[in-house]
């Protein structure tokens, strides 16, 4: 219908005929002329209609968002705008047409909507036609693109695997699929193709890639959806080295293809034990320093009996320190306290060094020698505040974590043109479960131990480590993987080592360890978020921004309203029957 997009004139176009299609951005009349902002997913043309067209009533009486096309010709404009690619020209309507008229809109389609985010998932629609959703789109495309090609050229291929299966080993809560024909039985909507990719491996496909669905049952949040989009990757005859390589060449390729940015190559590794203990955190946000630092020494010689209690009870006394005593008023200490409890420490104690004194909940605790042994151990100077949690080394970590990103925030500490990667290894391979009163899987049950660390498995769970990693960014966990157990005995040993009856492992992964003993090579891999991804490509500051049909924290789409009821048909033929309460 069209001979040229919005975006494409220039001054070396006019004087050319062009037919133009569009939505009716912006619409003026001025001086008897009529003035025409066209959109469509390229930008933006003006057009103007001079009194004297067959049309200009038709135009005099456009609306937002009608859908028109224009005949005419490329003149240059008297008032350029440049702020627009187009603004040098604009186009002389010979004839316009409505394609299609509209409503009005329920919200502002420009950049800078006011809507609220409700209105904007209710008619998502339109807010897809807002530029910035577009280009966020666009910016998807080309990343899945360079994905694609960046695999096909290094000998992957791509698999598509089920989404009626059964449970997979990720270990959130499986959405379920009711089987018409086998009545009472499911299917498991797939966490991960975890065991997919890995039975790919013993087929002997050697590298095999997919852009595919997941599904999880948890509460969303900012950074997590009910269905997200992983870019899973799996190879054989590797270790972590391997697949760590591979991927950091992916994402400069990425940052490359859809930023034109130039990422360092290689990343930082930290180990597990370092993040959690410098910054309370599994995915380290190093755009900012504010390390955690242990004070047990000094506070052990104070005399806080809270303090001392913990530290005899094997607890640790942890704090953070931020230049900003005066910013942190009592009832701001009060609202980090909080959200320190939140993060499950007992509590909050706080410190200020203010003209050479140091103030604050605990400061009476503190003789002149604990004073001085704290301002040395922590270099600490002028309108310096500490923040300090007395609790299980655990605990210490998470909520100091938390309040260091608080106060990096509040404080203006992070560098938001930065992009700080980072791989997370020799993370443990086992975590307690106090709910289930035994260790289970801190991963997968087929994330291989260490080396060296396959006696622990029966032995030692807690200091037993896994070749397992998580790539970082900017304090996102942006993807995660392991290199599998390929050895049998291994296997066996993991299963026990985590509770599984022989019965069990029967039921749950039984094709899966059948699979196994059929010569498997060694094998590891890794999945990335590709949602999360993208939203950190953009910058956005939530998942929902890069989707286009994202679902919001109460699990519901505002568009279509599901999930809804079914019919009492429907029902019966599942053999179903719903509990009322
Ligand atoms: P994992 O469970 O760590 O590993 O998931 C990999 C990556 O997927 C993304 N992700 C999510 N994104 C949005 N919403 C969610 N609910 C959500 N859950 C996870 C994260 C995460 O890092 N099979 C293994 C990978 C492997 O071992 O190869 C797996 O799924 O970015």
């Amino acid at each position: 219908m069209r001979t040229k997009n919005n975006g494409e004139l220039r001054l070396s176009d006019v004087g050319s005929k062009v037919t133009l299609c569009g939505w009716v951005a912006k619409k003026r009349d001025l001086g008897g002329l009529v003035f025409i902002d066209l959109r469509d997913r390229w930008g933006i043309t003006q057009i103007v209609v001079q009194p004297s067209n067959p049309n200009y009533e038709t135009a005099f009486n456009l609306k937002s968002e009608y859908v028109i096309m224009v005949e005419g010709k490329v003149i240059e404009r008297e008032n350029k705008n440049k702020n627009l690619p187009t603004g040098d020209i604009e186009v002389e309507a010979d004839t316009l047409k409505v394609l299609s008229t509209a409503e009005m809109p329920p919200l502002l389609i420009q950049d800078n909507t006011d809507a609220l985010e409700d209105t904007r998932l209710k008619y998502r629609y339109l807010d897809l036609r807002r530029p910035s959703m577009q280009k966020n789109l666009i910016l998807r495309h080309r990343a899945a693109m360079s994905i694609r090609n960046y695999f096909d050229e290094h000998e992957f291929i791509e698999v598509e695997t089920p989404v009626f299966g059964k449970s997979t080993p990720e270990g959130a809560r499986d959405f379920l699929v009711p089987s018409r024909v086998h009545k009472g039985c499911f299917y498991a909507l797939p966490q991960s193709p975890q065991l997919y990719k890995q039975l790919l491996m013993v087929a002997g496909m050697e590298r095999y890639l997919q852009i595919t669905k997941c599904f999880r049952d948890e509460d969303l949040r900012a950074d997590r959806q009910l269905e997200f989009t992983q870019v899973d990757v799996e190879m054989s005859f590797v270790d972590e080295q391997d697949v760590q390589d591979m991927i950091e060449g992916l994402l400069v390729r990425v940052w490359k293809d859809t930023l034109n940015m130039d990422i360092k190559t290689p990343f930082i590794r930290m180990s597990w034990d370092d993040a959690m203990n410098n910054y309370g955190s599994d995915k380290p946000d190093t755009r900012f320093e504010m390390l955690l630092k242990d004070i047990s020494d000094v506070a052990a010689n104070t005399e806080c009996s809270f303090f001392k209690d913990n530290i005899n009870n094997g607890g640790r006394v942890k704090c953070i320190v931020a230049n900003a005593a005066t910013k942190y008023s009592r009832k701001e200490l009060d609202r980090l306290t909080m959200l320190a409890k939140k993060y499950h420490a007992g509590g909050l104690a706080w410190l200020k060094l203010e003209n050479n004194e140091l103030s604050g909940s605990v400061a009476k605790f503190f003789n002149e020698d604990n004073k001085k042994a704290l301002i040395n151990k922590l270099g600490l100077v002028d309108n310096d505040l500490v923040l300090i949690v007395s609790d299980k080394l655990a605990n210490c970590n998470t909520a100091l974590g938390a309040l260091r990103l608080t106060l990096g925030r509040e404080l203006d500490m992070i560098d938001n043109d930065k992009f700080n990667f980072l791989w997370v290894v020799d993370w443990p391979l086992f975590e307690f479960s106090e709910e289930e009163n035994r260790w289970v899987a801190a991963h997968h049950p087929f994330t291989s131990p260490k080396n060296g660390h396959e006696d622990l498995l029966l032995t030692d769970q807690e200091h037993c480590h896994a070749k397992a990693y998580d790539i970082v960014l900017n304090g996102y966990e942006l993807g995660g993987g392991s290199i599998r157990i390929h050895d049998q005995n291994i296997q066996d040993k993991m299963f026990k080592a985590i509770g599984l009856t022989e019965e069990e492992i029967k039921n749950k992964f039984g094709y899966f360890v059948d699979a196994l003993k059929f010569g498997t090579p060694p094998h590891g891999g890794l999945a990335i978020g590709f949602d999360r991804l993208v939203m950190l490509l953009t910058k956005a500051n939530n998942i929902r921004e890069v989707i286009a049909f994202p679902k919001v924290n109460s699990a519901k789409c505002l568009m279509s309203g599901a999930p809804t009821e079914v019919t009492e048909q429907q029902l019966d033929e599942l053999g179903i029957q719903i509990k009322h309460e």
